[in-house]
C-alpha cells in the first residue's frame, strides 16, 4: 500500500480533494489519511461541501481557525508536524494555493517526505496576492507537480523546475463539476429565489483588494446599481466580505438595491445550478473563472490579472479593471451579445484528471521503490 496524507483547509480545496479521494479509493493501492486544517470552519464554508460532494469525513481536523497569515500558517505547521511523524506517509498531497497548502508543504519537505502539489504552475505574477506567494513557494519545494493548463507547464519550465516532475493532467475542480452537473439540476434554488433562467447574474467577491479596500468596493457597487436595472443580482456573501460590510455605508447602498439579493454562502449544488442558468457571472474568484468556461457562461473577473490565462484565451472569461465605467463597458458588450458566450474546452478538462493523478503517483512510486 502507498501511504498518502491528503490535505484540505479552505472552501476551494474541497471541490479539488473530492475526486482525488474517490480516485485513490477506486484504485485500491493506497492507504490515505485526510487532514482538514480547519482554515475554513463555518458549516456553510466547510461541512456542507463534505456532505454534498460525498468527501469522506476528515480523519483529523487541526481546527486552526482564522488568524493573520503568520499565525494561521504557523498554527497549521505546528499541528500538522506530529500527524506526519505518526502516519509516516510516502507522500503528502496538497491542492491549490491557500495558506494551508504552503504550511503543510513546508512541514512535509522538512521531514524528508515527498510532496505532491495539485494545481501547480499557475501564476498571476502579482506578488501582492497572498496566493501567489503560496503558489511559487509550494511549487519550488514539490516533488510531483500536477498542472491544469499549458501556462503552468511554461511557468514551471521558466522557473527551472525539472520537467520530469511536472505533469499536465487537467483540472480536478472540473472533475467535480462534471460529476455533479446532473445532480445540481435537481436543486430548487431558482424557484426558491424566484428566478427565471438567464435573467440573473451571480456575484462573488472576497479578494482583499476588492472588499478590504472600500474605494474599490464602492466602484463595484456603483456598477451593480446600474446592472440591477436589467438583471436580478444574486450575491452569496463570503464571511470576509460580510465582516467588511457590517456597519459600513456600502451596506446601506446594497440594501437599497431592489434587484440585488444578498445571501449567506451557498452550497456547491445550488451554486452550480445558479451559475449554469445565469446570464452572467461577476467574480474575483479563481475557480469560478474555470467553471464558467466549462458552463459557457460569460464571466467578468474584477481583477488586473489571472493565474488561469486559458480561461481568457480559450474560455469565456474577461478581465475587467475595478472601475465603474470599465465594468459597465464590458457589461454592455456582453449584453449586446445576448449574454451568449462560446469558447473551447481546455485540454484534459474532461472529468478524468484525478484518475490520471493517481495513476502517475502509482507508477512513480513503483519506479523508485
Ligand atoms: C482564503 C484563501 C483564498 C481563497 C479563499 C476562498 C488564503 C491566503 N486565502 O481566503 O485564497 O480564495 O479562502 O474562500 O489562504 N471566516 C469565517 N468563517 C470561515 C472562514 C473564514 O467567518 O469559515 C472569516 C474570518 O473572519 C477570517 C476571514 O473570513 O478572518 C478570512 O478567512 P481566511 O481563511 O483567512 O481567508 P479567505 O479570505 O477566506
Amino acid at each position: 500500500m502507498i501511504k498518502v496524507i491528503c490535505v484540505c483547509g479552505a472552501r476551494p480545496n474541497f471541490m479539488k480533494i473530492a475526486p482525488i479521494m474517490k480516485a485513490f479509493k477506486e484504485n485500491g493501492g493506497f492507504q490515505t489519511l485526510l487532514v482538514h486544517t480547519g482554515q475554513h470552519y463555518d458549516q456553510k464554508m466547510s461541512a456542507l461541501f463534505f456532505d454534498e460532494l460525498k468527501i469522506p469525513k476528515p480523519d483529523i481536523n487541526l481546527e486552526i481557525g482564522s488568524g493573520s497569515h503568520a499565525v494561521q500558517t504557523a498554527e497549521v505547521m505546528k499541528r500538522f508536524e506530529p500527524v506526519v511523524l505518526e502516519f509516516k506517509p510516502d507522500y503528502v498531497l496538497v491542492v491549490g494555493d491557500v495558506n494551508s497548502t504552503i504550511a503543510c508543504g513546508l512541514v512535509t519537505v522538512k521531514l524528508g517526505v515527498q510532496l505532491i502539489h495539485v494545481e501547480a504552475g499557475l501564476r498571476s505574477f502579482d506578488r501582492s496576492m497572498p496566493e501567489e506567494i503560496n503558489r511559487v513557494l509550494t511549487d519550488s519545494i514539490s516533488d510531483i507537480l500536477f498542472v491544469t493548463e499549458q501556462s503552468g507547464i511554461d511557468n514551471l519550465n521558466r522557473e527551472g523546475i525539472n520537467s520530469d516532475k511536472v505533469h499536465l493532467v487537467g483540472n480536478v475542480m472540473i472533475d467535480t463539476l462534471l460529476a455533479n452537473r446532473e445532480k445540481a439540476e435537481q436543486s430548487p434554488i431558482l424557484e426558491q429565489l424566484g428566478l427565471e433562467k438567464k435573467k440573473h447574474a451571480v456575484i462573488t467577491l472576497h479578494r482583499p483588494s476588492n472588499v478590504d479596500d472600500m474605494d474599490n468596493f464602492s466602484k463595484i457597487i456603483s456598477a451593480f446599481e446600474v446592472i440591477q436595472k436589467d438583471l436580478k443580482l444574486i450575491f452569496p456573501i463570503h464571511p470576509r466580505t460580510q465582516k467588511n460590510l457590517e456597519g459600513s455605508f456600502l451596506k446601506t447602498r446594497i440594501d437599497s438595491m431592489a434587484n440585488l439579493v444578498l445571501s449567506e454562502p451557498i452550497g456547491y449544488l445550488d451554486f452550480l445550478k445558479l451559475t449554469a442558468h445565469s446570464a452572467l457571472v461577476i467574480t474575483d474568484s479563481g475557480g469560478i473563472q474555470e467553471e464558467t468556461t466549462i458552463l459557457q457562461i460569460p464571466c467578468m473577473t474584477l481583477r488586473e490579472n489571472t493565474e488561469r490565462p486559458v480561461t481568457l484565451t480559450e474560455g469565456t472569461n474577461k478581465l475587467v479593471h475595478v472601475d465603474t465605467q470599465d465594468i459597465l463597458k464590458h457589461y454592455n458588450i456582453i449584453k449586446s451579445n445576448d449574454f451568449e458566450a462560446r469558447g473551447a474546452i481546455p485540454k484534459y478538462w474532461d472529468g478524468k484528471a484525478a484518475a490520471r493523478i493517481v495513476e502517475i503517483i502509482k507508477s512513480k512510486f513503483y519506479e523508485s521503490n
